[in-house]
């Protein structure tokens, strides 16, 4: 019998699909830093029965509803606004992401982003390097504390949790908001549930962790970021489409809050020349949340296991429903 065909967006390492290669075979696109066009991945998919793909793939209806052999699309990320989810469901094709495998990572980078932005690293870093630290000043590049602050986290799901967990540590209260009460994060980790009106007009530290829907484009948008506190430090590690970003660079141009720590953007990679990178207190990153060597490795890992399930007359081991 034929094996069946799966392509694979972005080159991986070779050891991490030797299990898939047993059962299948396996196409790759040959680069790590540049994505596959999308037309090229739309004629890939057609003889596919599998795809393993990345945040960064458009895997929209007409490309799912072009590939009549393909069973699973496994993505190699907890977030799958990239994936037409309902499309793959009408076409019988099981939709997976990484999720687990990633949570401490993320809330690792999260709380490097908290502090990076509150305390300035990446300007103080800038400063030493070009030269400009001549004296010590008692306020030179003084920045905000984190311990007895106020932290609100919009979206308490896994990494939330993990953010809580770290939060407890840095003697932070802690806040959140979530479509649901979330018992396990309130009695572990003493989050108080807040509405969302009430956690941005009230905490010191914003956390955008929720996941993006058509329920939560540009969630954070100007009249959001007028209700902060304009000493608040917003943090988002989630979608760029969650943030309205043209007003958030008002309320950080007219000092509305103090400060931004960027994971995500609208459109990524970002431009060198968007209006958001010319500010100081922002501290802009390229979408590296879970980017630590071992987790990605279990990404991947996950993702290939996801693949093989399906293939194999199973379920996936993490589908998103
Ligand atoms: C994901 O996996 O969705 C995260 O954005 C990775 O950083």
């Amino acid at each position: 019998m034929e094996k069946p065909f799966v392509y694979i967006t972005r080159k991986l390492p070779e050891e991490l699909l030797e299990p898939l290669k047993q059962v299948a075979t396996i196409e790759m696109w040959p680069h790590d830093d540049q994505p596959i066009p999308y037309d090229k991945l739309k004629e890939k998919a057609k003889k596919a029965s599998g795809l393993l793909t990345m945040l960064s793939d458009q895997i929209d209806a007409s490309l799912l509803e072009a590939s009549p052999h393909l069973k699973v699309v496994a993505n190699m990320a907890v977030g799958y606004d990239n994936i037409d989810v309902a499309a793959a469901k009408k076409n019988d094709i099981t939709v997976c992401n990484t999720p687990d495998v990633l949570t401490n990572s993320t809330a690792e980078l999260t709380f490097a982003l908290m502090l990076a932005t509150a305390r300035r690293i990446c300007e103080a870093e800038q400063y030493v390097k070009e030269g400009k630290w001549i004296n010590w000043s008692p306020f030179l590049l003084a920045g905000q504390d984190l311990f007895r602050k106020k932290l609100g986290i919009v979206g308490m799901g896994r990494i939330g949790q993990a953010v809580a967990k770290r939060a407890k540590g840095f003697d932070m209260d802690i806040y959140y908001h979530n479509r649901s009460r979330n018992e396990h994060a309130e009695a572990e980790y003493g989050a108080t549930y807040l509405s969302f009106h009430d956690l941005i007009s009230s905490c010191d530290y914003i956390i955008c962790l929720t996941p993006l829907t058509s329920e939560t484009v540009k969630l954070f948008n100007a009249t959001v970021f007028k209700e902060m506190k304009d000493t608040a430090i917003f943090i988002n590690v989630s979608r760029g489409a969650v943030v309205d970003e043209a007003a958030l660079y008002e309320a950080l141009v007219n000092k509305e809050i103090a400060g931004a720590g960027l994971d995500v953007f609208e459109k990524e990679p970002i431009q060198t020349t968007h209006p958001l990178l010319s500010l100081k207190n922002v501290v802009a990153l390229p979408h590296i949340g879970s980017a630590s060597v071992a987790t990605r490795w279990k990404m991947g890992e996950l993702a290939v296991e996801n693949i093989l399930a399906v293939l194999q007359g199973s379920k996936g081991k993490t589908i998103v429903e």
